[in-house]
């Protein structure tokens, strides 16, 4: 490895959904490229992305992708520093494939390798692009998690709400599905809502004014259903999405809005309180826009990655295997891939409905 104070080239990979990435980023936080190769086609006709299908639609697009990569960034493999892999919590499938090439191009350059978790990678993505300083609340909107964190150091989280359920991105996937748009669903409803009255119809805000900070969205999945089985989509197709994107984001303002009193109470009166969102839910306009009131009614800082670093991304990993590396070394070449794999392990213990510990242990 060179010395502390000479610029460092870091290799990020991200295989743990649907999109097979690879950025090359630099130590000062400069990113040299960014290659998101998507796999929509592959899962469209599905509604969703299969596991199987995904791993090996990684395998195809993985080498391409880390050519590209060092073509965009100017950059020869023999440049590379430090090699970072996505090693959980995802589809394990993809999270081998990832983590395998990784601990290969780390085994036979002999640099050293970091395992990364992906919602590390979301979490830290501020830093990134803004050095954003610690400690901050992250919301973690995503197609698998919907999370209110605070970030205390790289490698300290308390997890403040988790879902009961679904995830937001999820609950927007299997929305799109009922009005027969296509996969991935957030950026369809998206679209069509911003065509669409949002109070013409009435949806249930699961959670709103609870106590209780977690977030719920089945409910409203379930009541989305039985209004599209009984509305002619043809003629209503904008008004039920903007009316189903109104219910999804009031509630996420709600419980965020609880979750900054909560974050109040756990922070020092001295510290300035910020609020950072990530994952691809965040690039969601209306949710931005709404964040962004919310933040300033409140009084405190708001970050919102640009949208090509909300949304999966090698980029978001390399760093944070960077910031990772930097505090507690490269990892082992055994360590192994973790479809789970929680920020804050400590956080189950409190809630005890979230106690999810099944073969893949704790659910993250
Ligand atoms: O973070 P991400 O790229 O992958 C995961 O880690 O899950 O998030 C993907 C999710 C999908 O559910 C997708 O529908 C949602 O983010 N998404 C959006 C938008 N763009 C992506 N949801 C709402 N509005 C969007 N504009
Ligand atoms: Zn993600």
């Amino acid at each position: 490895m060179k010395k502390i104070h000479e610029k460092k080239y870091i290799l990020g990979i991200e295989t743990s959904c649907d999109d097979t990435a690879i950025a090359i980023v630099d130590s000062e936080r400069k990113i040299l490229s960014n290659i998101v190769i998507n796999q929509n086609n592959y899962h469209k006709e599905y509604g969703g992305i299969v596991p199987e299908i995904a791993a090996r639609a990684h395998l195809t697009f993985i080498q391409t992708a880390l050519e590209k990569s060092l073509k965009k960034s100017k950059k020869s493999i023999n440049d590379i520093d430090l090699i970072c892999a996505t090693a959980g919590p995802g589809l394990i499938g993809g999270l081998i494939i990832g983590t395998t090439f990784a601990k290969t191009l780390s085994w036979s350059l002999k640099k050293p390798y970091v395992a990364v978790n992906h919602l590390e990678g979301h979490a830290l993505t501020a830093r990134l692009d803004s050095n954003i300083p610690y400690p901050y609340l992250l919301l973690l909107v995503s197609g698998g998690h919907t999370q209110l964190i605070v970030v205390k150091k790289c490698g300290v989280y308390e997890r403040i709400s988790t879902t009961l359920d679904d995830a937001v991105g999820e609950t927007f996937d299997k929305g799109a599905k009922m009005l027969e748009l296509s996969f991935p669903g957030g950026p369809e409803i998206e679209n069509c809502g911003k065509k669409g009255n949002e109070q013409a119809f009435k949806l249930p805000r699961p959670m709103i004014k609870s106590s209780n900070p977690n977030f719920s969205f089945s409910g409203l999945k379930t009541a989305f259903s039985k209004l599209v089985s009984k509305t002619d989509i043809k003629n209503n197709k904008n008004d039920l999405a903007a009316s189903f994107e109104k219910a999804i984001t009031d509630c996420i303002i709600d419980r965020t809005r609880l979750g900054i009193k909560l974050f109040r109470k756990m922070s020092l009166k001295s510290e300035k309180t910020r609020l950072v969102v990530a994952g691809g839910v965040a690039s969601n306009s209306k949710i931005r826009q709404e964040l962004k009131e919310l933040t300033t009614n409140e009084n405190i800082d708001f970050y919102a990655p640009p949208l090509n670093l909300c949304t999966d991304n090698g980029a978001m990993i390399a760093w944070a295997g960077f910031e990772r590396f930097k505090k507690y070394g490269p990892s082992n070449l055994n360590f192994k891939p973790k479809p789970r794999w929680p920020l804050d392990p400590e956080a189950f213990k409190n809630n005890p409905t979230m106690k999810r510990i099944g073969k893949k242990g704790i659910k993250a």
